[in-house]
């Protein structure tokens, strides 16, 4: 049975036809000095309170807009509000839902202009990355949309030797808290709540602090869509408080979260200590991927793949490589194109369509970054390459592409979330080791492979505990129905991401055996 042959992944927008680009570019430089407003949306009412600016990653100097963050009364509000409102959208048939999701899909392509400036302007993302948040985001809502139509347009019907009639039926659980994080303001805060939605859920979505802009915008075009405001609530704020109070009430149903390992540990503690029923968490975390490259690799294509993978998006995927291992006859002519290419890369405005890699995310971020940084510098660890960075940078939260050299991955204590590529070598004797190196961070999200050598590819893909592997490419960008994506161990619970089985844990199962 092919699942996917009734729908087709969006085409998105192709910069590099000037027929396209033109009023694309027009349209955003109309944008580039709108002010944004975002505020809880509860019951589909805006909540007002004090007003934070919101500023660029890129320039602390420009203002995005402004954000009011949910206090624990609008949270406690949401949260009755989505338990009122639980039943009627449960028992809304699937069809209904999944039309909503579709014209959601259509309204985001319609306004991609509008979430491609926001992403540069409030997360910091290129305009490429800003187009693929929307392709994907719109690619969530028609897969979830008929893969629900799937799961629970009829209940199942099952055996029944007695002549009993089986019916097995799936339906919404409840409230359920969805919270994601920043690098993903769009694709990822939308794949969760239309996730959420299509299976007759309420959703309660708290996006990351730093990117409400966004959010609001998209819950928004979703009641435009048609989805109620009681049946989706926006609530702004801090994970420690509005995140917390969140996932801490008894009558929620379930925790859909994307961010750190961290984070979601701390949220598994809340909902075990917490008063009434156990409910599920669906946790998409961290990483410590790494790319293993033989000799029979082609060097070209691997410094391109290396590129990508490490400092797209400024090396803020979860997916991004982290450290890339070279087989040593082969890693020096890697290491020389490396270098030269990483001169030229563009550490500039993300607005710019020439623009290679942006800031990170905040100051938080940079300071950690660049203590890792110092730290491996002074602890005597070669620098391979750093990409030029102009003055201008200085207004914003930077953090100079870096590639440098280490003897293994455990040497690593934790993920550094930004345009770091450690690089180690291993000879061909060693690569079990390496392996079990790998495997031994305790994360599983992505890995990729370069070898021309089938039976190399085929057995490290089978040995390495990784959720995504990647062969002869690069290790990021998974498509939506194409790459389920997600990891395990440290990197995430599954079910993955775009994939068949996703929806599975957003629902409760009845079944009604009828003795007729
Ligand atoms: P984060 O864990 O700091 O924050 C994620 C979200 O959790 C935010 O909305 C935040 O406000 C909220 N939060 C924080 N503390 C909370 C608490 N105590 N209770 C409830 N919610 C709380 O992560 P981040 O910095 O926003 O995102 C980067 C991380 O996300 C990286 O580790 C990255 O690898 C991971 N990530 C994973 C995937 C994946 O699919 N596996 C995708 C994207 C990002
Ligand atoms: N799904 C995103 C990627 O594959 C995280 O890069």
């Amino acid at each position: 049975r092919n699942i996917f042959a009734d729908r087709k992944n969006s085409a998105g927008i192709n910069l590099n036809i000037a027929a396209t680009r033109t009023p694309l570019f027009h349209t955003l430089e109309q944008l580039a000095g709108k002010q944004w407003q975002a505020a809880p949306l509860v019951a589909g009412k805006t909540v007002s309170g004090e007003q934070r600016p919101v500023l660029s990653p890129q320039n602390t100097a420009q203002q995005v807009g402004t954000v009011v963050f949910a206090d624990k009364t609008t949270v406690e509000q949401a949260i009755t509000h989505a338990e009122n409102a639980f039943k009627g959208w449960r028992d809304t048939q699937v069809e209904t839902r999944a039309a909503a999701l579709e014209k959601l899909a259509d309204l985001l392509e319609a306004n991609s202009a509008e979430f491609i400036s926001l992403c540069a302007r409030e997360a910091g993302k290129l305009l490429q990355d800003g187009i693929d948040e929307v392709r994907e985001a719109v690619d969530f809502c028609r897969y979830y949309a008929n893969e629900g139509r799937r799961l629970m347009a009829e209940p199942v019907k099952l055996p029944g030797y007695t002549g009993e009639l089986n019916l097995l039926q799936a339906q919404g659980r409840g409230p359920f808290v969805c919270i994601s994080p920043w690098n993903f303001p769009l694709a990822i805060f939308l794949g969760q709540v239309s996730a959420a939605l299509i299976t007759g859920n309420t959703v309660l979505a708290k996006p990351a602090e730093q990117t409400s802009l966004i959010a609001h915008r998209a819950v928004t075009l979703a009641h435009e869509a048609g989805i109620p405001g009681d049946v989706l609530q926006l609530l702004p704020g801090d994970g420690a408080s509005v995140g917390a109070a969140l996932t801490a009430d008894p009558r929620i149903a379930g925790v859909c979260f994307t961010g750190s390992t961290d984070t979601a540990r701390l949220i598994n503690q809340t909902l075990a200590s917490r008063d009434g029923a156990i409910v599920p968490l669906i946790a998409e975390t961290g990483g410590q991927n790494a790319m293993i490259v033989d000799s029979t690799a082609l060097p070209e294509q691997v410094v391109r793949d290396v590129l990508r993978a490490a400092f797209q998006s400024a090396g803020q995927r979860c997916s991004a490589l982290r450290v890339l291992y070279l087989q040593d006859d082969i890693a020096d002519r890697v290491l020389e194109l490396l270098e030269g290419a990483m001169q030229e890369l563009s550490v500039a405005d993300p607005a710019l369509w020439s623009t290679d890699v942006g800031p990170v995310i905040d100051a938080d971020a940079q300071s950690g970054l660049q203590e890792h940084l110092d730290a491996m510098k002074a602890a005597g660890h070669r620098i391979i390459a750093e990409a030029p960075m102009p003055e201008a940078c200085a207004n914003g939260f930077y953090i100079r592409p870096t590639a440098l050299e280490i003897g293994g991955i455990g040497e690593l204590e934790k993920e550094q979330f930004g345009p770091i590529l450690h690089v180690a070598r291993f000879r061909a004797k060693d690569i079990d080791k390496v392996i079990d190196d790998i495997n031994a961070t305790g994360y599983g999200l992505t890995l990729g492979v370069h070898s021309r050598n089938e039976s190399f590819a085929a057995q490290v893909a089978s040995r390495i505990e990784a959720g995504n592997v990647y062969i002869n490419r690069d290790q990021i960008g998974a498509m939506v129905g194409v790459q389920p994506f997600g990891g395990r161990g440290l990197s995430g619970t599954g079910p993955k991401a775009g994939g068949p089985h996703y929806l599975a844990r957003f629902i409760t199962e009845k079944t009604i055996t009828n003795n007729t």
